[in-house]
């Protein structure tokens, strides 16, 4: 089973982190040393993916921008000894190749992912939502190997008290977790919480199969009137194997300014270059 590409859904338009996010989009502000955009990058490219597609909106050209080769700024950094931060972005077009796509119009996460469908790689791709950054490649792997063995979707799972089901998208196990590891029956986009099959939430990591775009063209509107990603996955399930994969590495949810603030405060403590003087800082207002 060949498994190249790696879509990244960036097209949303960040209203939560307006002003700034009127000209630079959410998935390029720095956490740490990387735009968040280049933490699911890393992540895809560690984990053996080498084809990453974003799926943009027209309104966000800094996107396109990032992803373009700058030779003259490679060559600048070299003249001046930064070897280091040149090396980082001549990876791109050397590690992995990136395709731009773009999503017309905000019809859900299934619409957004079905937009990659005519440059996806492969017999099976990554979805990776930009808002969680993960401390680690290993859940991605781990899921890319599931799905190799299975030959199904696989997607991340996270356990939550049960009064939060009803912002995610939530499994029903065919059973408990093996190894991590479970069989999903099915799949419901933010149920009641009386009404969730289980507290296992869907995280933003999936692998799945490409006959996924098959089920995302016919959707029709479902939870807050977009095509669901999760409706799609559901109808998988029910003529075919979807397993779920238990998130075991830290994961920051970057999608509201606390989360963001977080994940800039967790990783800048592991940057080599500000982590010491950022920890310092920190103590002192204790
Ligand atoms: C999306 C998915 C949902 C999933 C969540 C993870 O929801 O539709 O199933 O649980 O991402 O972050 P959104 O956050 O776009 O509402």
């Amino acid at each position: 089973m060949e498994v190249r590409s790696a879509v990244v859904p960036a097209a949303g338009l960040g209203t939560r982190f307006l002003p700034a996010s009127k000209s630079v989009p959410k998935e390029l502000m720095p956490i740490g040393d990387r735009p968040a955009l280049q933490h699911v990058i890393d992540e895809a490219v560690a984990a053996g993916f080498d084809h990453i597609v974003v799926v943009s909106n027209v309104a966000k050209p800094a996107v396109e921008h990032y992803l373009t080769p700058d030779p003259r700024l490679v060559a600048d950094l070299r003249e001046r000894g930064r070897d280091d931060t040149a090396d980082r972005l001549e990876a791109m077009g050397r590690d992995w190749t990136v395709d731009i796509v773009f999503q017309e119009r905000p019809l859900g996460l299934g619409h957004a992912v079905g937009c990659a469908s005519e440059v996806v790689r492969g017999d099976a791709f990554a979805v990776m939502l930009p808002d969680e950054i993960m401390g680690a490649h290993t859940l991605l792997a781990r899921m890319t190997a599931v799905c190799r063995e299975s030959g199904g979707g696989v997607v991340g799972l996270l356990r939550v008290p049960a009064d939060e089901v009803s912002a995610y998208g939530v499994i029903e196990p065919e059973g408990p977790l093996s190894d991590g590891v479970v069989a999903v029956r099915g799949l419901v986009e933010k149920p009641a919480p009386e009404e969730a099959p289980s507290d296992l939430i869907v995280i933003g990591r999936y692998v799945l199969t490409v006959d996924v775009f098959d089920r995302i063209r016919t959707l029709t509107p479902g939870s807050g009137g977009e095509l669901q990603l999760t409706d799609a996955l559901r109808e998988q399930a029910a003529n075919g194997p979807i397993h779920g994969v238990l998130c075991e590495v830290e994961r920051w949810d970057t999608g509201n300014p606390v989360g963001f603030a977080v994940a800039a405060v967790d990783l800048g403590l592991r940057d080599p270059v500000v982590g010491p003087a950022l920890a310092a800082h920190l103590d002192s207002l204790r």
